[in-house]
């Protein structure tokens, strides 16, 4: 295939903007019914964590009751990746009149946020400010999704929802070895906080003993006010709210009461497109993860990847990817602060333009597309699947962002705080943490959202469905696409878990890979196309898969490999 002139790829890569607005009431798709009885399952990142999911589901409730025990189990016995103090994006789908929606759970800047808050008085980047301590913390999101979704969706109150989190933080769980590597990974971060170093260290500062009980009284007493009061007083309001304020303000935040009390779940259309019939349910913005998946997966459709070899094959979803990441720092951010072109960028006429610049041999170099200028990784998030028997279901994806995000507890609190403010761009063209670059677009402002990465998705075709999603900050996107290819070939459940994956973000311009991805041959063909290639040092994700065949009626749930989650079905 001859390269496209470069005229061509620019202007088919440059959409005229357009007012998009997607934020609106969510819409149901037809309903389908799905006549053979099937099993309920949940798939999150610790065992515990989907054991709380399935005592919801034994006890009555539903995929959405599930979806509150597991997030809230999860930022007890996962805290380095998610919690109260954090948000995410819950994607749903109820069964009974196939309504499909997204809640946005994402922190906000407090309303004192400024473009510039992260730059000295030259205009440059202040190093790590937006990463280190309170002033790097929006305003938690995940506590008022609990709410939303008992209130909304689920059957039962929070009082019962709660339970197995406040139990496993008032009488504490058994360290493991996952967790120990974090607290190592992050000890002296943790020893500057007492409140973090009380919890998750020995008297003496030292890394606890696998198998050590971790306990968080004042963490299950958080928990027991929402329980008692719903989040929006126990959390938001009173004395919890009252606590977080005056803690972060001590630690050089900017977070005020009205903050707390004006944080609100904003319910947004998902994204849904098409790929060779399978219908693609995703994230829409302030998470870009369904825009970049859809793109990529439109760009893939003009190309038969049943028919190429292995290498092309990789290689054009390396190109695929390229694309739809340099859209993510060109155009996205919070739809209730900018306009986007939407409609364009998940349009397959569109992806057919982004087409015309890709060669099936040979690599084309990001500064050939037009764009933004850029560097390099840290990390957590974590993400859980629950499918009910209803075919109720709910992909969620929450995160503090970092290892324990700042990795300051607000005293009393047991609430751990996010520095998410370092997803926003703290200035064009500046790299956040994942290297991910943007624009005007992502900028800091006042109560904005900052875009992320997060792609919750669902997956139909008309034999079955997935539900997946996992974390791993700027490759998440890339991971969900691979997940989704994967289960269109009919991989299975721990298949796709356990697929070896790589990346490319548009910039930096190389191909990240974990070690397996490519075989040898690969490695020499890929590098003969121009692609620049660098294993990682580390494995990526912890990827969250159910599957749900409709003729069988056969569920599989799996947890990645790499981390130390479970898929139950029961
Ligand atoms: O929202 C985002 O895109 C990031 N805050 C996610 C961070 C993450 O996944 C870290 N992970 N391993």
């Amino acid at each position: 295939m001859a390269l496209a002139p470069l005229a061509r790829a620019d202007q088919a890569a440059r959409v005229p903007p357009q007012k998009a607005r997607l934020a609106v009431p969510a819409e149901a798709h037809a309903a389908e019914s799905h006549a053979v009885a099937h099993k309920g399952a949940v798939a999150s990142a610790y065992p515990l964590a989907s054991e709380a999911g399935q005592e919801m589901l034994k006890r009555g409730g539903n995929a959405f009751d599930a979806a509150v025990a597991v997030s809230a189990a999860l930022a007890v016995v996962e805290p380095t990746s998610s919690g109260l103090g954090g948000g995410g994006f819950y994607l749903l789908h109820r069964e009974s009149d196939a309504l499909e929606t997204m809640l946005d759970a994402r922190e906000k800047a407090p309303a004192a946020a400024t473009r510039d808050m992260y730059l000295d008085s030259a205009g440059n980047p202040i190093a790590r400010a937006s990463v280190d301590g309170p002033l790097a913390s929006g305003i938690p999101g995940e506590p008022a999704a609990f709410d939303y979704l008992a209130q909304h969706f689920g059957k039962l109150p929070l009082k019962v929802s709660l339970q197995p989190a406040i139990r496993l933080a008032r009488e504490g769980f058994p360290l493991y070895a996952r967790l120990q590597g974090a607290i190592r990974y992050k000890r002296e971060r943790l020893l500057r906080s007492p409140d973090t170093a009380r919890v998750f260290l020995t008297p003496s500062g030292d890394v606890p003993e696998l198998g050590a009980l971790i306990k968080q009284p004042d963490l299950a007493r958080t928990l027991e006010a929402m329980a008692e009061e719903g989040a929006a007083r126990g959390f938001y309001a009173g004395r919890v709210a009252q606590d977080l304020v005056k803690g972060v303000r001590a630690g050089g935040g900017i977070w005020t009461p009205e903050d707390l009390a004006s944080y609100r779940v904003i319910e947004r259309k998902p994204l849904v497109g098409n790929y060779h019939g399978a219908r693609i349910v995703s994230a829409s913005p302030p998470s870009s993860g369904g825009v970049a998946l859809l793109d990529a997966l439109n760009i893939l459709s003009g190309f038969d990847l049943k028919r190429v070899d292995g290498v092309t094959r990789k290689h054009l979803v390396i190109e695929a990817m390229q694309r739809a990441y340099r859209d993510r720092a060109v155009y996205l951010g919070d739809p209730d602060f900018v306009t986007m072109p939407l409609p364009q960028l998940i349009n397959k006429d569109y992806a057919a333009g982004q087409r015309t610049s890709i060669r099936t041999d040979k690599a084309m170099p990001s500064d050939m597309l037009p764009g933004i200028e850029t560097a390099p990784v840290g990390q957590d998030t974590t993400h859980f699947s629950v499918l009910d028997a209803q075919g109720n279901r709910v992909a969620g994806t929450i995160s503090i962002n970092l290892f324990f995000g700042t990795g300051d507890m607000v005293p009393g609190t047991g609430v751990l705080l996010n520095n998410t403010m370092d997803d926003f761009s703290i200035k064009p063209g500046t790299p956040n943490v994942f290297g991910l670059v943007g624009n005007a677009e992502n900028a800091i402002a006042g109560n904005k959202r900052p875009l992320s990465s997060m792609t919750p998705t669902f997956v139909e075709t008309p034999q079955g469905l997935m539900v997946i999603g996992t974390p791993g900050g700027s490759y998440i996107i890339s991971m969900v696409l691979i997940g989704t290819l994967d289960y269109l070939n009919g991989m299975s459940a721990p298949e796709i878990v356990k697929d070896p994956r790589f990346h490319h973000q548009y910039l930096p311009d190389v191909v990240e890979y974990e070690k397996g991805a490519f075989s040898d041959e690969e490695t020499t063909r890929l590098m003969a196309m121009g692609h620049k290639l660098e294993q990682g040092s580390r494995l990526w994700g912890n990827m969250e898969v159910i599957t749900w065949d409709f003729a069988s009626g056969k569920v599989a749930a799996a947890s990645d490999p790499r981390g130390e989650g479970e898929g139950l079905v029961y």
